[in-house]
């Protein structure tokens, strides 16, 4: 039980002997099949044949004979005899002949040439009880199989009747033993048997070679796999040096391998700039307090400057860590509660709420949000605020004091709808414009320094728009000012 629990074990261990053994026993199966049939029809065919020419050689005997077998004399016995064992040597077979009541006449077997009361006793026996004699003296050829009383060894009978003149005079019956059909069978099923040996070791080692083909590439793969599990290092690629559904398999799991490259240097990228991002506020604020320890605290005016910047400091901190949790929420969280029906209108009025503080205290003019039509859409309302309020953050941040500020809707298409968001501002030039949607991307870094943030805001508004299946887009002319566009698809009308 334990080796076959172990055989079973190793058999399902490896796609490959499944393979192989499941073919394998298909093909033995088959062949064996195939084997019984042939034989048995080859024996069949055999045996047919051999009857039918023990028939012609019956029929020869009888043209010979059949005068002698009514005249019923001395002389004409000995003929019959004589005849039937010339055709019985030639031959290689027995024959018997019988009267027409079943009694012997001639006999060609050597036993009975022996001389003495034994030779005239067979000459007397009646073997009108044999199953073959009796159809024959009734008429019939008739065909037997079994054991001659002979020779000990199984036999195939025809037994003739000799007809004359209308009724049977006497029956000649010819035995010849079966075995040599046999022997023939015999070594026709070794021939078979070495067919169906050939063809399992040939199958076998066809299997493995195809098994070896196979199996590598997939063993390759989950070694790869194995060892991209245990590291971040994306170094190695598969093969694929093949067409069939293997190499498709090799391709996807190269194209995912890149994939994860690509987001594992995403990922690293970003933690590097996050601690850079919130180790410079930190420091910033270190260096202040060292410097109000150190005595600045003294100095009212020195005290009251360097809290304001103390102030200044943290909330940048504060709104960097905030934009942090922002961006990981968005990565991590999926799509589901994001299709609320969102009035654009009343979106756009809290943003532009939001940031009024900003732009009164900046002295940017914020145009009033005109009246018209009212949009919707479908998303999380307070995600698409935020990503207005970053645009409109950015404009007013980026627009010196006097400017102006607008955000204005508009429909593009019959199911589209723009969110425009306008500025006079200083503008982005036109190298950095493909990257503004980057995380940590700022157009000017000594400049933005003192005016933005760690330039994960537009990145954020971005990915909220895409996550409403819209788009966002910028045009932008240096020291003239700039536009961001978010476009969304409406809700569809029920009518
Ligand atoms: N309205 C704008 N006018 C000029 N430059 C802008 C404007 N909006 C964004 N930018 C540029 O794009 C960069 C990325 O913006 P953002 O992702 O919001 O980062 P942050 O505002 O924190 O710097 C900014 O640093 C700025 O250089
Ligand atoms: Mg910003």
């Amino acid at each position: 039980m334990l080796g076959l629990d172990k055989a079973y074990r190793w058999f399902v261990s490896s796609l490959a002997n499944q393979l192989l053994f499941t073919y394998l026993l298909i093909i033995i199966i088959s062949l064996m099949a195939v084997t019984l049939w042939a034989l048995l029809t080859i024996r069949a065919e055999s045996i047919n044949d051999l009857s039918n020419s023990l028939k012609i050689e019956a029929v020869n005997l009888a043209l010979e004979i059949d005068n002698d077998l009514e005249l019923d004399s001395e002389d004409s016995r000995a003929r019959i005899q004589k005849a039937a064992e010339r055709r019985a040597t030639n031959q290689g077979v027995e024959i018997i002949v019988v009267d027409s009541s079943g009694h012997v006449l001639a006999d060609s077997s050597p036993e009975d040439k022996e001389p003495g009361a034994e030779d005239q006793k067979r000459a007397q026996e009646n073997i009108s009880k044999d199953t073959e004699v009796n159809e024959a003296l009734a008429g019939i050829i008739s065909v037997y199989k079994r054991n001659s009383p002979a020779t000990n060894t199984k036999t195939l009978f025809v037994a003739y009747p000799v007809r004359s003149r209308g009724v049977t005079a006497g029956v000649i019956r010819i035995g010849v033993p079966i075995t040599e059909v046999e022997q023939r069978l015999r070594k026709n099923l070794i021939v078979f048997l070495e067919i169906i040996f050939a063809t399992g070791v040939l199958t076998v080692l066809i299997s493995l070679w195809f098994a070896d083909r196979f199996m590598r590439p997939v063993k390759e793969m989950s070694k790869l796999a194995k060892e991209i599990s245990f590291s971040t290092e994306f170094t190695n690629y598969l093969p694929v040096d093949r067409r069939d559904e293997i190499g498709e398999l090799s391709l996807s799991f190269n194209q995912m391998v890149a994939r994860l490259k690509e987001q594992e240097r995403i990922r690293q990228e970003f933690i590097a700039n996050a601690s850079h991002e919130l180790k410079t506020p930190v420091m910033a604020i270190g260096s202040v307090v060292e410097a109000l320890q150190a005595g600045a605290a003294e100095d009212p005016e020195l005290r009251k400057k360097f809290l304001e910047s103390l102030e200044k400091l943290s909330e940048r901190q504060r709104k960097l860590i905030a934009e942090l949790l922002d961006v990981s929420k968005l990565d991590s969280s999926p799509h589901a509660g994001w299709s609320d029906t969102i009035d654009i209108a009343s979106v756009i009025s809290e943003s532009v709420e939001q940031v009024k503080a900003q732009a009164d205290k900046k002295d940017v003019q914020m145009t009033p949000p005109q009246d018209g039509p009212n949009y919707q859409v479908l998303g999380n309302s307070s995600q698409l605020q935020r990503a207005i309020v970053n645009l409109l953050s950015n404009a007013i941040n980026y627009t010196q004091s006097g400017g102006t500020v607008s955000v204005e809707t508009v429909l593009s298409d019959y199911s589209l709808v723009q969110i425009q968001v306008k500025d006079s501002g200083m503008g982005i030039a036109p190298e950095d414009l493909p990257h503004v949607f980057e995380r940590f991307y700022r157009a000017d870094k000594s400049r933005t320094r003192e005016l933005g943030g760690a330039g994960l805001g537009l990145a954020i508004a971005r990915e909220i728009v895409a996550r409403h299946h819209g788009l966002i887009d910028v045009e932008s002319v240096v020291g003239k000012g700039t536009t961001f566009t978010i476009t969304l698809p409406l809700v569809e009308e029920r009518t």
